[in-house]
């Protein structure tokens, strides 16, 4: 009886052992490949913080007028997105005003209406929108029904941290809407 194998066999034979080579090779290309995607999605599993609020220290509170005059601040932080993480650059700015001897109020300067920032005009004690005349007082409330703001300013948690350090837990709002809505 000879072992000499049928030129079928002989074909069979070499196709399993190139679709062997060809699963091998091609599991030996896709593991890196699949390895290097996975550590560029990555950053996504990772929480950022660019457009969540972030708890951030603008002043401190000997900076403030004990008679509860506002001061503006600029709020500025380190903002980390899924792939990067920027130096510290201004995110935008608040006024802050005492309450009490440990109490602070923080307000977004931005107008809800369309977005400009408010000053306030120690004359009259309250804040004016350049752009068209929205009026809020000294805690933020729409003084004029008429005014264009569909909402007061915004107000921002604060928390006094280490006896004397005034945080805010800073955010912006979409503007043109009656309620409040953190910009994502
Ligand atoms: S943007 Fe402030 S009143 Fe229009």
């Amino acid at each position: 009886m000879s072992n000499s194998l049928s030129p079928e066999s002989n074909d069979r034979r070499t196709f399993c052992k190139g679709a062997l080579a060809a699963c091998i090779g091609g599991g030996v290309t896709l593991i890196p490949i699949g390895a290097g995607i996975s550590v560029w999605l990555d950053p996504l599993d990772k929480k950022g913080s660019g457009s969540e609020s972030t708890a951030v220290k603008v002043a401190n509170l000997s900076a403030l007028p004990k008679d509860g005059v506002p001061r503006k601040f600029s709020v500025i932080a380190r903002r980390t997105d899924a792939w990067t993480t920027t130096p510290e650059t201004p995110i935008g700015a608040v006024y802050l005003l005492r309450t009490g001897d440990k109490t602070v109020e923080a307000l977004n300067v931005v107008c809800p209406h369309a977005g400009c920032f408010v000053d306030y005009l120690p004359s009259k004690g309250s804040y004016l929108c350049p752009c068209h005349n929205s009026l809020f007082a000294l805690d933020g409330k729409i003084i004029d029904p008429n005014s264009p703001s569909p909402r007061a300013l915004d107000h921002l948690r604060v928390e006094i941290r280490n006896d004397s350090e005034v945080w805010v837990e800073f955010k912006n709002f979409i503007s043109g809407h009656s309620e409040q809505i953190s910009q994502s």
